[in-house]
């Protein structure tokens, strides 16, 4: 369901090369036997998920269907930017259905919270909190106040039912939390980190309560388990991707920008600069993922990738067939000189837009561009995606010599706030 090609890159090596060492990651990765091991439930996950858990997943969906016209989702980091990345790509951003989806908990921003606060005001309001640990500063401070909001505004029975925990199977101050005032909960697996968690009940449930079909998403990561299993380059896409990444930055490249074409996909982009950005950003090394969206950053950060330092390599997340089409409009009038494109659809252009880029970047820019394609911004094209990039990015991080599933670095900037904050 994804091509790779890497025919835009420029690199001076052979992927043939690193076979070795990448079938030396694999084995790792599939054997539980390298760096953080602790951390790998996700590479069997698409086989062995809690069944179970996905139907309560659905049931729960069912019960509270037409419910509600918002849906809060209280996480962050790992416990956020999967579900979003979801919602956006596979709704859309203006998405007519409802519930409306907010996310919240993952900023200390005072206007946000209390704008988001003013707008659930008159609305029916479902919540959904997610945080492994459960302590999670942002996560905690946003859920105590929206819990109080929800008890002023359901009996408590009610809230009972409106009120959904995701958190650790049996510790933590939000398990004991949701057990004493009888929320149900929905596990995060001991053994899969926050970045690798998108299809657990973490990102599963947001998507069911808005809308989308959990199976097919699950369909697709099964899919993708199967098609990404040979550890051989020559047939895995993904291991392609974990190379060329080394490759190019070997050749000095210091930035890996994710580019899309589709505004919705933005925040897919956000999920896998964590991905990415946690995962390898350790001892000093790793390539800084950034990303943007084309056409709109042509327009800012175009002349940087054309003409700047040349420091970037950009990877493409192209999608072969849009959500919806239409056709340009012929004017009888032409007084914007447009006509030349009346009769073309709208993704054509979008396409053609793409095609002259890449050469200008790659070509006039000398900017190296790998290409991932999608067939669509459907459920199983996101449930396959997300494995795509887990498997690139462990096999990748491997290659690298580094831990990809811990990150110390985070809880540097937390003591510091806590001891501004004044927590003991
Ligand atoms: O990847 C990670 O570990 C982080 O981004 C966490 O997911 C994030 O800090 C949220 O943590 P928690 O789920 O414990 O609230």
């Amino acid at each position: 369901m994804i091509k790779f090609d890497f025919q835009h890159a420029h690199l001076n090596e052979n992927l043939k090369d690193y076979q070795e060492a990448v079938t030396l990651a694999h084995t790792q990765l599939h054997e539980k036997t390298g760096a953080g091991n602790d951390f790998v439930g996700w590479v069997d996950w698409p086989l062995n998920y809690d069944h179970e858990e996905l139907e309560r997943i659905l049931a729960t969906a069912q019960s509270l269907r037409g419910r509600f016209d918002v849906l809060l989702v209280c996480g962050i980091g790992g416990s956020y930017l999967g579900a979003r990345a979801a919602i956006e790509m596979i709704r859309g951003l203006y998405c007519p259905d409802k519930p409306e989806v907010i996310f919240i908990g993952n900023t200390f921003s005072s206007t946000y919270f209390k704008q988001v606060e003013a707008y659930i005001q008159d609305k029916d309001v479902v919540l959904n909190v997610i945080s492994k640990s459960g302590t999670t500063t942002e996560t905690a401070m946003a859920f105590r106040m929206l819990k109080q909001l929800m008890e002023n505004k359901y009996p408590a029975e009610e809230c009972r039912q409106r009120i959904l925990a995701t958190t650790d199977r049996a510790r933590g101050t939000l398990k004991e939390l949701a057990d004493r005032e009888g929320y149900p909960t929905f596990v995060i697996p001991d053994d899969i980190g926050g970045r690798f968690s998108v299809l657990t009940a973490v990102g599963l449930l947001p998507m069911a309560l808005s809308g989308i079909d959990v199976r097919a998403v699950m369909k697709g990561f099964a899919q993708a388990y199967d098609d990404l299993k040979n550890p051989d380059l020559e047939v895995n896409p993904a291991y392609q991707y974990a190379v060329c990444r080394r490759i190019l930055e070997k050749q000095g490249k210091c930035a890996e920008m994710l580019v899309s074409y589709e505004p919705q996909m933005t925040m897919v982009a956000e999920w896998w600069k964590q991905l990415f950005g946690e995962s390898e950003g350790k001892e000093g090394k790793g390539i800084l993922p950034c990303s943007a969206n084309f056409s709109t950053d042509l327009h800012s950060l175009g002349q940087f990738i054309q003409e700047g330092r040349k420091m970037l390599y950009e990877t493409l997340l192209l999608v072969e067939t849009p959500t919806l089409d239409g056709q340009f409009p012929y004017d009888e009038a032409d007084l914007d000189h447009m006509n030349y494109l009346a009769g073309k659809s709208l993704d054509w252009v979008n396409k053609m837009a793409c095609q002259g880029t890449l050469e200008a970047h790659e070509v006039t820019g000398g900017v190296p561009n790998l290409i991932i394609t999608i067939p669509d911004m459907k459920e199983e094209s996101f449930g396959y995606m997300c494995y795509f990039f887990f498997k690139a990015c462990a096999v990748s991080v491997y290659l690298l010599g580094v831990n990809p599933f811990n990150q110390p670095g985070v809880e540097v900037y937390k003591k510091n706030m806590f001891r501004l904050l004044g927590k003991h």
